[in-house]
């Protein structure tokens, strides 16, 4: 298999750290300070510099009481029970996971929505984080024949944590949206199917639902849409629902769910406040995660228990719906509102927007003509103690340059209501200096 090195990446251009490791070429696509990593290291830093940093970057849940009891009865519960207790800390379950745990997933998709499936459509992950690079490289990359496929996003922006999955570069392409202007101070993406061109090189189409980082659900119709262009072209639709459908729900517009035998729908529990026992959830058609599962014995021999030993029975009582439906997402509906609420306080004036937020947790800001990139607005907010995500890093895919991407930030409302108003103070207040110095 070639590895091919990603332009941009320090390691790869023989740094001394990459030299003197005398890393391969996937070692240096690998280890290298890409676009995830080096963000993802940088809120660390941050917090270790500077303790009282506002946190508005990362992607952790809030902490929800009846998710946080419901979790804490489930576990007190297997670790009673000294055969439950056994199968959970002391045994590696098959690499596509505990069958009871698929069982009770598969009866509840099937029982709540009608989807025609069963134990064998779903496949356990360490996250969902690793199954998209293992389903990724799967579709896409080198192909026996000598030519190379990539996956491709139908709206772009897109969920950051993709951009270095790739085994193979170039990896991602990616279609501009049509940008919907809404009332007042709102605007909406919507997948602009009159650019979206595809050719033999597209392996699998993949959105995340609602989508990280703007908050957008695409719309029933959209994903019907792109659901058949998938199917005329025999490749699969990736549904990311990290944040959706059918949990942990975090929704604020009506939706339904999505999945067929050419549907690939990637859950997670990391949302629903678990992200720390890393359990991601797959289901797709047989054969697809049956080499789904077939890579996971290779990449991780078995999948962490504690995640499914949690949810299982959430899942056979169907609790995990109610959760979802009656906690997660009010929790996560009323800090979107504060949110929002205490922007348009604080940058009334300014030539800004907002992506109408739909669901996840993050507000996308979009400030027209910024007169900086969004990486220094970044830069200069983190210099006076809030953290963001600049958004040019998440039109990954996206040949055309394309000065919206520089305009965008993704701010994070899950943490306590005060440091939320304190950030939003400070973004507002940066944002003002800057468009009122040009500079
Ligand atoms: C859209 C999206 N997909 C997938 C993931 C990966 O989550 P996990 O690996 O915790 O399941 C995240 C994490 O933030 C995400 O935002």
């Amino acid at each position: 298999m070639a590895y091919h090195l990603k332009h941009g990446n320090t390691l790869c251009q023989g740094s001394a750290e990459g030299d003197r490791l005398k890393l391969s070429i996937f070692g240096k696509r690998f280890a290298s300070d890409s676009g995830i990593v080096g963000l993802m290291d940088d809120l660390g830093n941050a917090l270790i510099e500077n303790p009282d940093m506002i946190m508005m970057g990362g992607g952790n849940p809030g902490r929800v009481p009846a998710m946080e009891a419901a979790f804490q009865r489930q576990l007190e519960a297997v670790m009673r029970d000294p055969q439950q207790r056994h199968r959970s800390f002391g045994l590696y379950q098959a690499p596509q996971g505990d069958l009871g745990f698929r069982q009770a997933v598969a009866d509840l998709l099937a029982g709540e929505f009608g989807w025609k499936l069963g134990a064998g459509n779903i496949a356990v992950s360490n996250g969902s984080q690793s199954a998209f690079f293992t389903l990724f490289n799967m579709f896409a990359g080198d192909m026996p024949d000598g030519s190379r496929r990539r996956i491709h996003l139908p709206l772009t922006p897109e969920y950051l944590g993709y951009a270095d999955s790739g085994l193979s570069e170039p990896f991602f392409s990616a279609t501009r949206p049509e940008i919907e202007l809404l009332d007042k101070d709102l605007f909406k993406y919507r997948v602009d199917f009159s650019r979206l061109e595809l050719d033999d090189s597209v392996a699998a189409l993949c959105v995340s639902r609602p989508t990280n980082p703007t908050g957008n659900v695409l719309t029933d119709n959209e994903i019907a849409h792109l659901d058949e262009i998938a199917e005329e072209r025999g490749i699969p639709l990736i549904i990311d629902g990290a944040y959706g459908l059918p949990f942990p729900n975090i929704l604020f517009t009506e939706a339904r769910p999505h999945w067929n035998q050419n549907t690939i729908l990637v859950l997670s529990l990391s949302k629903l406040g678990l992200p720390g026992v890393r359990t991601g959830i797959v289901v797709a058609r047989e054969e697809i995660i049956q080499a789904f599962a077939n890579a996971n014995g290779i990449l991780n021999l078995a999948c962490g228990n504690i995640g499914p030993a949690i949810a299982k029975g959430l899942f056979r009582s169907g609790e995990i719906l109610n959760l979802g439906r009656d906690h997660v997402r009010p929790f996560y509906r009323s800090r979107a509102q504060l949110a929002v609420q205490a922007f348009r306080e604080r940058l009334a004036g300014l030539p800004f927007r907002i992506h109408k937020p739909e669901g996840a947790f993050f507000l996308w800001l979009w400030f027209d003509g910024l007169p900086i990139g969004c990486q220094v607005l970044y830069e200069r907010l983190k210099a006076r103690g809030v953290l963001v995500v600049p958004g040019h890093h998440c039109f990954f895919g996206l040949d055309e340059d394309w000065p919206h991407r520089h305009e965008c930030i993704r701010v994070s409302y899950v943490q306590d209501e005060a440091a939320v108003r304190r950030g939003i103070e400070l973004i507002a207040d940066e944002v003002r200096k800057t468009y009122a110095a040009g500079a």
